[in-house]
């Protein structure tokens, strides 16, 4: 993905601001944004209108909008280079997500496994926001033409129905949106929950002890990974079967850059609580220059509310090229 200055390629993605990001956030997404914001043209959004589908208490969504923003500037995303914006501040994206939702089958969304999970643990709140979560997201994509899209594995099947829908618009009404591609990382694309590795990593989990918020203090990350869930084998090997040791693995090999055979070598003759030691050793170097970044931004909130003014005009002047050719290829009456 090498490329010249003239000859960007545009890369999107977006959080939702449903709390302080985990270490699977990080690490599957994150990690990726900054890796490539400095080769491409990068857009990054904090999806609040996504979380509406939640019903967040509206004072606490405000701050942790603002949280999450400070989040992305933490990262070293350089907000001169980077477009880094709020996604309900650029209303194009709800203006696109209708039009999409007229060429999105109820059939294909109806498909999509994040609904019928989320519909399954809060039968309280199957809202349409939920249902029509999905063509919001190409909404987001579709709107900047954008050739990659960094996310973990559980985005994958929203990136598939995102070029679906955007194929089916340009064959009906003539070639408008470019086909984004998934950016995912080989390790870290699923980060698992350290107490229960079959289940992903998530800022939702009940348990605490499952994950590792990024502004975890390092005596509770070391805590935290101490007491994650293993197996009574006592070999640092990645194999089948291994679910706990399997993810302490990629977590320590997105950290450090080491290979699994690398790391077996490492531990050799060596027990869990070594292992588990140097995992948390790695993940609180790794996160250290970012809650470090963290602290100094939100201590600036006047310099935080410039950047997101910035990031907004940007971000409206790119997303209205495409709007405007999306509203005109579908027959929209324009002034
Ligand atoms: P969200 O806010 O749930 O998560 C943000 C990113 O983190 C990744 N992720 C993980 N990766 C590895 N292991 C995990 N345990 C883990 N948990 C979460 C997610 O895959 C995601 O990349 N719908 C999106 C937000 C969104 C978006 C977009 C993304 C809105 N519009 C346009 C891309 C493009 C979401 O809920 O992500």
């Amino acid at each position: 993905m090498e490329n010249t200055a003239e000859n960007k390629k545009i890369v999107l993605s977006a959080i939702q601001p449903t709390g302080t990001p985990t270490l699977g956030n990080y690490l599957g997404a994150l990690k990726n944004w900054k890796k490539m914001s400095a080769e491409n043209d990068c857009i990054y959004a904090v999806a609040d209108l996504h979380s509406l589908t939640v019903r967040p208490e509206p004072q606490q969504l405000r701050r942790r909008t603002l949280d999450m923003y400070a989040i992305l500037l933490a990262l070293g995303l350089d907000p001169e280079k980077n477009i880094v914006f709020v996604q309900s501040h650029v209303p194009q994206h709800s203006q696109l997500a209708w039009i999409l939702n007229c060429c999105t089958q109820f059939g294909e969304a109806s498909r999509m496994t994040q609904f019928k999970d989320k519909s399954e643990k809060h039968p309280e709140n199957v809202n349409v926001g939920l249902f029509t979560y999905p063509v919001l997201m190409a909404a987001d994509i579709l709107l900047y033409q954008a050739d990659y899209v960094p996310i973990g594995e559980d985005q994958k099947q929203h990136l598939e129905i995102t070029r679906d829908i955007a194929e089916r618009f340009n064959t009906v009404y003539g070639e408008t949106f470019k086909l984004p591609e998934p950016y995912i990382g080989k390790a870290g694309a699923r980060v698992m929950s350290l107490q229960d590795p079959r289940q992903k990593m998530s800022k939702s989990d009940p348990n605490p002890k499952g994950f590792i918020s990024m502004l975890d203090d390092d005596s509770v990350i070391l805590k935290k990974i101490k007491s994650a869930v293993t197996d009574s084998e006592a070999k640092v090997r990645y194999a089948e079967g291994k679910d706990g040791i399997n993810n302490l693995m990629a977590i320590y090999s997105c950290c450090t850059g080491k290979s699994y055979e690398e790391t077996e070598k490492e531990f050799d003759g060596k027990g869990y609580g070594d292992f588990k030691a140097a995992v948390a050793e790695a993940v609180i170097e790794e996160l250290r220059p970012f809650k470090e970044e963290f602290a100094r931004l939100t201590a600036d909130k006047a310099y935080l509310l410039e950047c997101m003014t910035a990031g907004a005009e940007k971000a409206a002047h790119r997303a209205q090229r495409t709007l405007n050719k999306a509203m005109k290829k579908s027959g929209l009456f324009m002034l």
